[in-house]
């Protein structure tokens, strides 16, 4: 079993070295106020910074300041020249007095910071990322989130090239200059963490407006964007409004600036950055309009916006005591972003699809060599630590305490929170103690979420004795092992549960089912005939469940529950029943009982829900998709993927062709539906892509050119990017023609040609490897762009039966780029090294491969600490 002993016992490993949660200690030192100014250029940019200083506590310790990147130029020490000492990743010197004046300069170039942590260049402009310890990229400082300050930063730079400067806070003055520079000083009153800094100079355009809060406070708005792209904001704005509304309503929180400024830049390493007052954003989660954005990017777009939006409390008033708390602010951020997004359309839907990322990314990162608490114990390289698992399964926590506190204790228990601790670095602790406070919950056994790793495994069975009408739930959990953690304490695990009457088909109301022992039973009296068990209803526990139900159970379910999650589940679960039994079939009779339901009943399910008028088209689409590649393999023991690609193909086939008919009918209604973001009309698109899907499944003989049809006749990018994903799997000339035609529509817009990448690498085409090859050489590829480089890579590595390809081909390619990104950007790279990570799930052969090629990564000289961490626990 790995353990920390062993991750540090590794050369790789030993420097820089491992840090411990436990060895937390408050500063030596504290910095006070800020002062900073810039004078700026692509190339060179000078920094000339005041810190005040203060001795924290009593002790004769140096003053030490973290650096990586420029050392100082010159350090005085209240007016005079200081000896300083390099020390570890920092420099030291020593104070005699307990309050002191510390300036210093530094010189930075930014337009070779490819990294793009600290200050650095994109598209002729300059902007700075300071999260998570960027700052002392910028200048030496005390860099870390419990050393707050109030900062005053003044910007210099060509006026014609720069001519908008921005920092946090409100602009105090700006005005020009000699040799036709400017000017801008801004300050922000609120104390803040470096990591919150943010600057941005460059030739921006604003789309801007106002909100007033609740008190009276009107707040400017702005968008800044590049020349051409400020037609593309608006869905940003309204999203920033409807937020701060939001915030108001739901948590009594109010904006505290009178600006709140957001910038989009192209190249960034994140979604995006809540500095105080000045969010900087992935374009790609600003830019939108019908024509090259689709449904799903509006929603994405509307929910990073609130996330970062909701920082302002959870995250900046509130922030973190040290990065082991990360998800203090991210778990609570990412739990309130969801709650706003369900708010604005449908929870339903939305519910569906976060566990469905959740399933996708977070259950096999906590499953393999990567799995780590909510709240880390150690980390080499806290970048690696913005994972899934801290922000998704971290929400899924919060959203656990929610439901077993219900919506006023819970407000009570944020409100006491955000009073208790405004101001201040918090920890996960101080969370939990206000939630048990203000919520009046007993949380002893729950703080166990926080301590543990891996997702823990529920079994469930419902007995029934129709002599007493008395229904018995037996419920028992269990944990696998993960890597420190051998042996797990019990958690306390809320399930949402309901008998179904399979008369009245309905229940007599949901109870709150806490299992908190390894194994409990229930008694439920009153019912002449078996019910049917409905469990873990909207997900509220992120648990594996396993239930002992007949498969008519599970139809039964699809058809009457009338919790929308629960449908959705039950059918996944019908058809991976059906799958994983079609799959132990492809090795011939004589395998493993087949208890699946039928591919009939299957059909039938899906044939009455094509038409159902219960549901919107919203869900209907959500519902009937099948289970991903990469999901079914995570139901096996073994990953085999050319069986499960084969069976799922099988299985997409027979349900395109036996309701050819009815996707037919769907796929010509949605296509009347005329464009808008109504609810409607996005059901609409929904359904109609995921019609053509089977119509094209079904290997109907018209299906490309109904594909093209669609294609070429969209006047939005969700139908025309619907249609190419479809045509881009095909072997039809029409593929070529529309991928051809795409890419010179869009030629120049990055964010849509990003989508051409990924439409080609993520496909189920025979030949994606060899397009992949040609992709990689394409004039368009960069490595120097993330987003770039994870539209080509990402829906590759995604791609299950092309990645785990059994020539081990896909591994090397992943390699070779992992290879020749890190030198350029560690902290992009260190995200692919997961998927090779995952080797104990495949055959030797595989294994085997995938291992060989982790060891050639580890090989690398000069490998990075981001790298090197996740290659060494993933060897383990
Ligand atoms: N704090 C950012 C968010 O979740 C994410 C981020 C982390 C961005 C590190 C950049 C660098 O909103
Ligand atoms: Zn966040």
């Amino acid at each position: 079993m790995a353990d920390i002993q062993t991750a540090t016992a590794h050369p790789a490993m030993q420097d820089p070295p491992v840090i411990y949660r436990a060895d937390y200690q408050p500063p030596d030192w504290r910095v006070e106020t800020v002062a900073l100014e810039f004078d700026l250029d692509l190339s060179a940019a000078e920094v000339h910074a005041t810190l005040a200083l203060v001795r924290n506590g009593a002790h004769d310790r140096p003053v030490r300041l973290d650096c990586d990147g420029p050392l100082p130029q010159t350090l005085d020490l209240d007016g005079q020249p200081v000896n300083w000492r390099s020390e570890g990743h920092g420099i030291a010197f020593d104070v005699p007095t307990d309050r002191a004046t510390v300036t210093l300069t530094t010189r930075i170039a930014p337009d070779t910071n490819t990294q793009l942590m600290g200050l650095f260049a994109s598209n002729g402009m300059l902007c700075t990322q300071c999260e998570a310890e960027g700052f002392r990229r910028i200048i030496p400082f005390i860099d870390r989130p419990d050393n707050m300050a109030v900062y005053e930063v003044l910007l210099r730079a060509d006026k014609r090239r720069f001519p908008v400067l921005l920092s946090n806070g409100a602009l105090v003055e700006s005005g020009d200059l000699e040799d036709g520079r400017h000017y801008a000083r801004w300050h922000d009153p609120h104390p803040k963490p470096s990591y919150l800094f943010a600057l941005v100079a460059g030739d921006l355009m604003a789309t801007r407006d106002s909100f007033t809060t609740k008190s009276g406070q009107t707040v400017d708005l702005a968008i800044f964007v590049r020349a051409g792209d400020e037609g593309r904001t608006a869905h940003a704005m309204q999203a920033l409004k409807a937020s701060m509304a939001w915030d108001e309503r739901v948590y009594g929180l109010e904006y505290d600036l009178p600006v709140f400024n957001i910038v989009a830049v192209s190249d960034f390493n994140m979604g995006a950055m809540e500095n105080k007052g000045l969010n900087i954003f992935n374009s790609r989660y600003i830019l939108a309009d019908p024509d090259t954005a689709t449904d799903y990017d509006y929603d994405a777009i509307e929910g990073v916006v609130a996330h970062e939006y909701f920082h302002n409390w959870s995250g900046n008033r509130v922030t973190c005591r040290d990065w082991f708390q990360l998800s203090l602010k991210e778990g609570f951020t990412v739990y309130r972003d969801q709650c706003f997004s369900a708010d604005m359309g449908s929870e339903a839907v939305k519910r569906i699809e976060d566990v469905r990322m959740l399933r996708a990314s977070q259950f096999p990162e906590d499953a393999g060599p990567l799995a780590h608490p909510i709240r880390p114990d150690s980390y080499m390289e806290i970048s690696n630590f913005y994972t899934s698992t801290v922000y998704n399964k971290g929400a899924e926590v919060i959203r656990m305490m929610a439901t077993m506190a219900g919506p006023e204790r819970f407000r009570a228990g944020c409100d006491l929170y955000f009073r208790r601790h405004d101001g201040e670095a918090a920890t996960c602790e101080d969370f939990v103690r206000a939630m048990e406070e203000g919520a009046s919950l007993d949380l002893t056994q729950f703080r166990r979420w926080y301590e543990q790793a891996g997702t823990p495994q529920v079994q469930a069975r419902l007995e029934h004795d129709a002599a007493t009408g008395t229904a018995t739930l037996h419920l028992r959990q269990n944990f696998a092992a993960t890597p420190g953690q051998p042996v797990k304490p019990l958690m306390p695990i809320p399930l949402r549960t309901a008998l179904i009457d399979r008369d009245m088909k309905a229940h007599r109301g949901e109870t709150l089912v806490m299992l908190t022992e390894a194994e409990q039973s229930l008694q439920f009296e009153g019912y002449a005939r078996a019910p049917v068990l409905s469990i873990n209803r909207g997900f509220s526990a992120p648990v594996n469940l396993d239930v002992a139900r007949a498969s008519g159970d599970l139809a039964f379910l699809v058809r009457h529950d009338d919790d929308p999650f629960a449908r959705y589940e039950a059918l996944q679960q019908l058809v991976i029943d059906r799958l994983i039994a079609d799959i132990a079939a492809l090795d011939g009779p004589g395998g493993a009982e087949d208890h699946a339901v039928s591919l009939d009943e299957i059909i039938a399910v899906f044939g009455d829900l094509v038409s159902d008028q219960r549901i919107d088209d919203s869900m209907r689409a959500e519902i009937l998709s099948l289970p991903t590649e990469a999901f079914l393999g995570e139901q096996m023991l073994v990953v085999r993927p050319e069986a499960i690609h084969a069976a799922r193909r099988a299985l997409r086939k027979a349900i395109g062709l036996r309701l050819l008919d009815p996707w037919r009918i769907v796929h010509e209604r949605a296509s009347a539906v005329p464009y808008s973001l109504s609810r409607e009309a996005r059901g609409a698109r929904k359904v109609k892509s995921l019609a053509l899907g089977y119509i094209a499944s079904a290997e109907a003989s018209d299906a490309a050119a109904i594909a093209f049809d669609q294609f070429a006749r969209a006047d939005n990018m969700t139908d025309r990017q619907g249609a190419l994903a479809i045509l881009a799997s095909m072997q039809a000339d029409e593929r070529e023609t529309a991928l051809d035609s795409f890419y010179n529509r869009y030629q120049g817009n990055a964010l849509v040609i990003d989508k051409w990448f990924s439409l080609q690498t993520g496909s189920a085409h025979p030949r994606v490897h060899e397009q992949m090859l040609e992709l990689i050489r394409h004039k368009d590829f960069t490595l120097t762009n993330p987003n770039r480089v994870r539209a080509l890579y990402w829906p590759f590595v995604s791609n299950q039966a092309v990645f785990h390809e059994a020539s081990g081909r896909g591994y090397e390619l992943l390699t070779d780029l992992v290879l020749k990104l890190d030198p350029l950007n560690p902290q992009t790279t260190a995200r692919f090294i997961a998927p090779l990570g995952r080797w104990r799930r495949f055959d030797e052969a595989r294994a085997g491969m995938m291992r060989g090629c982790l060891e050639r990564i580890l090989a690398q000289p000069g490998l990075s600490k981001d790298v090197t961490e996740q290659v060494v626990k993933s060897l383990e």
